[in-house]
């Protein structure tokens, strides 16, 4: 297995790509600045220059990976187009190719409430709407697929149990970083996370599971 992480140089991105070499997967990187992310990255991962708003650019940095795990995200900007540009076609882009180069598994990073329009994080141009539309367009794909939606993400990590459910029940609560990177990372294994949208949260007061538990739990 080959993960082709977009999204490489983000705070997840990071994160999910520690997660994989710590199992010893090789990874190739999405990235948009080498340079940046030879300072962020493990030197074993391989490194390619692409942007997911730019298709072909997208088709040599793919290379020989077999799966794919889109963490890419939208910054705060003043341009209105960035949520659709990035959440929405950048993901689309990369679905596209997933379907032309028979990717074996797609993973995305989606958010809470995507469901929501009058949603507050919809001021930042709609932000939501474009990820439910890039998750729509990924379920009708016939590519296997896990879409995972965190709820606020957090830097530190912590020992609270993973809260895992189907898509639109969890509407609040916040999860470390290190934790969806973990959850992405076991999704890509995990036989009862094929085609599943998963919400998750980190709560001090949920019963510990393991991931074969948590998976098989969301219908
Ligand atoms: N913040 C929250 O509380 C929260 C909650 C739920 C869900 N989410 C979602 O979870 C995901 C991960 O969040 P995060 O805070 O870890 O992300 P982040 O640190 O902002 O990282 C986003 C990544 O996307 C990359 N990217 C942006 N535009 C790109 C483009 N055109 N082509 C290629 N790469 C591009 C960035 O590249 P550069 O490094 O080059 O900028 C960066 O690596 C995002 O989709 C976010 O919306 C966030």
């Amino acid at each position: 297995m080959k993960v082709f992480v977009a999204g490489a140089t983000g705070e997840t991105g990071r994160r999910i790509v520690q997660e994989l070499r710590g199992r010893n997967i090789s990874v190739r990187a999405l990235v948009r600045d080498i340079q940046k992310a030879k300072t962020i990255l493990p030197d074993e991962v391989e490194l390619v220059e692409a942007d997911v708003t730019n298709y072909q650019s997208l088709h040599t940095a793919l290379g020989d990976s077999t799966v794919i795990l889109c963490a890419t995200g939208a910054k705060p900007s003043f341009d209105p187009t960035t949520p659709y540009k990035v959440d929405y076609e950048g993901t689309k882009n990369l679905v596209n190719l997933a379907k032309t180069k028979g990717i074996e598994r797609f993973i995305l990073v989606s958010s809470l409430c995507v469901s929501q329009f009058f949603h507050p994080l919809n001021l930042f141009w709609l932000i939501l709407v474009w990820k439910k539309q890039a998750e729509e367009y990924i379920q009708k794909s016939g590519l296997t697929y896990t879409i995972v939606r965190p709820g606020g993400l957090k830097n530190e990590n912590n020992t609270d149990p993973v809260v895992m459910q189907s898509a639109d029940t969890l509407f609040e609560g916040s999860i470390p970083r290190q934790k969806v990177a973990q959850v992405c990372v076991e999704a890509l294994f995990e036989e009862s996370a094929k085609n599943k949208i998963v919400e998750i949260v980190a709560n001090p007061n949920a019963p510990e599971k393991s991931f074969p538990e948590l998976f098989t739990g969301v219908v």
